[in-house]
């Protein structure tokens, strides 16, 4: 990790950041199942942060260093000294050495700072990058590989014309926190308004939503659509034909699209008002030796009758005089407060979460990989003056961009979101929490430990 600066764009001038192994994203470390690798994370960053620290964020004091750093493994199931505790930082010239032992299934996780406190200013800052785990099932489908496959990386900034990065302030000195983060730039693998040229055939796009609080709605200008094979944990039992989805900060989509009867045309990959990319697609016809199997890898659905327990988890968001947020809670709990999600190693509980606010939350687990069950819209205004539940709809299924492994879900506004998850992996302190990272910084984070009995 060290400071660099780095063109986002032809017109742009150079951009000062902060990057893992000299470039925004960082280098996508490429791993397989079954082979453990161990990383040494080194922090070479400047003493002095760029970005406006608050100090009255737990854990941000004013006396803690300015700059420290913790990397984080998101998807990643890692025993508990590797996964990157909030509190483990450490200052610039220390490193650590994590291990991972990849014994799960291929997915496309990735890995960030996970800072007390300044976790949204250094992956502002530029402290992220893919981590793509494959296995021999994955080989087999023969899906699009190589230089046809595309990670992208969305990760919105707000661009000076100078070039630098501004992270937004509140209007109050001394607290200078904001409750979200939505730039000018819709950066795309660093890059702003990039291309790709691309054969008239097949490609597997990997997106991942990078940023600190936007959620996109990719779709291709042409009404083309994507078929969506895989979610934050892996493929899906077969593809799905959508038009466009939704993602939050965290989720990942991994999708395959042809251009094969696109020869000439230049694409944009949108999402709402925004365009990201463009595709050019060469002329001509080419080869594509790849496939789009009709069937991809089974999921054994997780039954709800497994589940030992369910814990209700309510969000909370506090509001001062004049309005404006002054953050959020799971449970009304600060993140140094005594435990209180304690599951069994290798059970199953259902985790509801009931979110009486208006925005919608990505939640993310550590360690584990989950399954949706459902979501239900309630009344939150009534709940939050009442505390009773007035059911409100019918229960609603997953979207397909959701019905896969999840690490990350969606918790709407309004709405009683459940899903289902093992505690496999190892015994330990993890953590789970918001992905905004506004949220999550501003104690929307609370640790969990994985008990052996
Ligand atoms: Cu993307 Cu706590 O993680
Ligand atoms: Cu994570
Ligand atoms: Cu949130």
């Amino acid at each position: 990790m060290r400071q660099i600066t780095a063109k986002l764009h032809r017109d742009l001038p150079p951009t000062p950041l902060w990057a893992c192994g000299g470039s925004v994203p960082g280098p996508t470390i490429e791993a397989r199942t079954g082979e453990p690798i161990t990383v040494e994370w080194v922090n070479a960053l400047p003493r002095r942060h760029f970005l406006p620290i608050d100090h009255t964020l737990h854990g941000a004091e004013a006396g803690k260093p300015e700059v420290r750093t913790v990397i984080h493994v998101h998807g990643a199931k890692a025993p508990p000294e590797s996964d990157g505790w909030p509190e483990d930082w450490y200052t610039p010239g220390k490193s650590a050495a994590y291990s991972y032992p990849n014994r799960q299934d291929a997915a496309m996780l990735w890995y960030h700072d996970h800072a007390m406190g300044i976790n949204r200013l250094n992956i502002y800052a530029g402290l992220f990058g893919l981590y793509i785990l494959r296995d021999e099932f994955e080989d087999g489908l023969n899906l699009p590989a190589g230089r046809f496959e595309i990670p992208l990386v969305l990760a919105d900034r707000f661009l000076l014309r100078d070039g630098s990065l501004e992270y937004p302030v509140s209007d109050h000195p001394g607290s200078p926190w904001v409750p979200e983060v939505f730039g000018n730039a819709m950066l795309v693998n660093g890059r702003l308004f990039p291309y790709l040229d691309v054969e008239p055939r097949k490609y597997r796009l990997r997106m991942l939503n990078a940023s600190n609080g936007r959620f996109y709605q990719p779709s291709l200008s042409n009404d083309q659509k994507f078929f969506l094979i895989g979610t934050d944990q892996g493929l899906l039992p077969a593809p799905v034909e959508i038009p466009n989805f939704m993602f939050a900060p965290g989720e990942r989509v991994d999708l395959v699209v042809d251009f094969r009867d696109h020869a000439g045309e230049t694409i944009l990959l949108r999402s709402g008002p925004f365009e990201l990319m463009q595709f050019r697609v060469a002329r001509g016809r080419v080869d594509d030796p790849s496939s789009l199997p009709r069937t991809l890898r089974p999921i054994e659905k997780i039954l709800a009758s497994s589940a030992i327990r369910t814990r209700t988890h309510v969000i909370r968001e506090y509001m001062n005089r004049a309005g404006e947020s002054m953050g959020m809670l799971l449970n009304g709990a600060h993140w140094a407060m005594p435990v209180t999600e304690d599951p069994l190693l290798d059970s199953t509980e259902i985790w509801s979460i009931v979110n009486p606010t208006d925005d919608s939350h990505p939640i993310h687990l550590h360690l584990v990989r989950f399954q949706l069950l459902d979501r239900q819209r309630f009344e939150g205004e009534l709940f939050n003056l009442t505390g009773r539940v007035r059911l409100g709809g019918p229960l609603e299924p997953p979207e397909p961009s959701e019905s896969g492994w999840k690490d990350t879900i969606r918790a709407h506004g309004n709405m009683i979101t459940r899903f289902i998850v093992k505690f496999e992996g190892f015994p330990g302190r993890y953590v789970w929490h918001c992905h905004v990272l506004e949220h999550e910084d501003n104690e929307m984070m609370r640790p969990f430990v994985v008990r052996r009995s």
